[in-house]
């Protein structure tokens, strides 16, 4: 592995609000038993096939992205050199377990209202875990995650600044705001380790090209899978929405473009990004109820 020793020294995020240390990163109790809860109507985001298909396309990849996640980071744990970010990085994991157990069980309410996720789970899983994790070095696995973790933070931050989930039924729109929030707190530990290990240029862009077009394939897939089995795939209205969604309203493509670009600038660090505003709420609560 190649270590660039003028690298090794963490870099620890500044905090834009000077509330919240990267040292506090800590899971909250996620109180929602979706065994319990009462029925979510189909088209959940403000009745819109589009949007909610999205998010349950999300959802759909979350559990095992989130048990990959856990897997790298743990592999390189007794490797970083910084007490404080290996501290940091065990709350990441704490954190990042929490969101694939909660939206597994999720998963039971899109099965409750009829669709099969089977089909799609099995061709994500056997992909993504069985064909190209064990094809990738330990290092590729690592930028990887640095990458995923862009995309986690921008998919949360364009959701939460345009407030997307407000009118929804709250036992789904707390699943995802309070993910959404903690992928906001916790936008840096991956890129800390990084550059901790090794922080490798060529490594991290090729690690996010490749997640850029895993990820927008997959969440893409998703949502088209959804839309077919509710019947709606060639409702002219989601597509649209689809379009304002990635180009002209919520501009989901260009910022995620943008933010993986970012990404590779030498001089980049996630904390740049001022977005922890949007999650400060959310991240006051330490249980997180329907
Ligand atoms: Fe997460
Ligand atoms: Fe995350």
């Amino acid at each position: 592995m190649s270590k660039n020793n003028s690298l090794k020294k963490p870099v620890l995020p500044k905090n834009e609000s000077g509330e919240m240390s990267v040292d506090n990163i800590a899971p909250r109790r996620f109180l929602i038993d979706y065994d319990e809860s009462a029925d979510i109507k189909k088209h959940w985001v403000k009745d819109d096939g589009f949007l909610t298909h999205w998010m349950n396309a999300y959802t759909l990849t979350i559990p095992g992205g989130e048990d990959f996640n856990v897997r790298t980071i743990r592999s390189y744990i007794d490797d970083i050199t910084d007490e404080s970010l290996r501290n940091t990085a065990q709350g990441f994991v704490a954190q990042e377990l929490s969101h694939g157990k909660a939206h597994g069980e999720f998963l039971k309410v899109l099965t409750r209202q009829g669709y099969n996720t089977k089909i799609f789970l099995s061709i994500y899983n056997f992909l993504s875990f069985k064909v190209l994790e064990p094809l990738s070095t330990k290092l590729s696995k690592l930028a990887f995650v640095v990458a995923v973790e862009r995309i986690n933070e921008l998919i949360a931050e364009v959701n939460l600044e345009h407030k997307l989930l407000d009118e929804s039924p709250s036992e789904a729109a707390n699943l995802y705001k309070w993910h959404f929030a903690e992928e906001i707190e916790h936008k840096s530990v991956a890129y800390d380790i990084y550059q901790n290990i090794s922080g490798n240029r060529f490594m991290l862009a090729y690690s996010t090209l490749l997640c850029y077009i895993i990820n927008l394939t997959f969440l893409i897939f998703g949502t088209t899978a959804c839309m077919v089995q509710d019947g709606s795939i060639l409702n002219p209205k989601n597509w649209l929405r689809g379009f304002r969604y990635f180009f002209t309203k919520e501009k989901f493509f260009w910022k995620l473009s943008w933010g993986c670009l970012e990404l590779q600038k030498k001089s980049f660090h996630p904390s740049q990004n001022q977005n922890l505003h949007l999650a400060e709420a959310i991240l006051k609560s330490r249980d997180i109820t329907a």
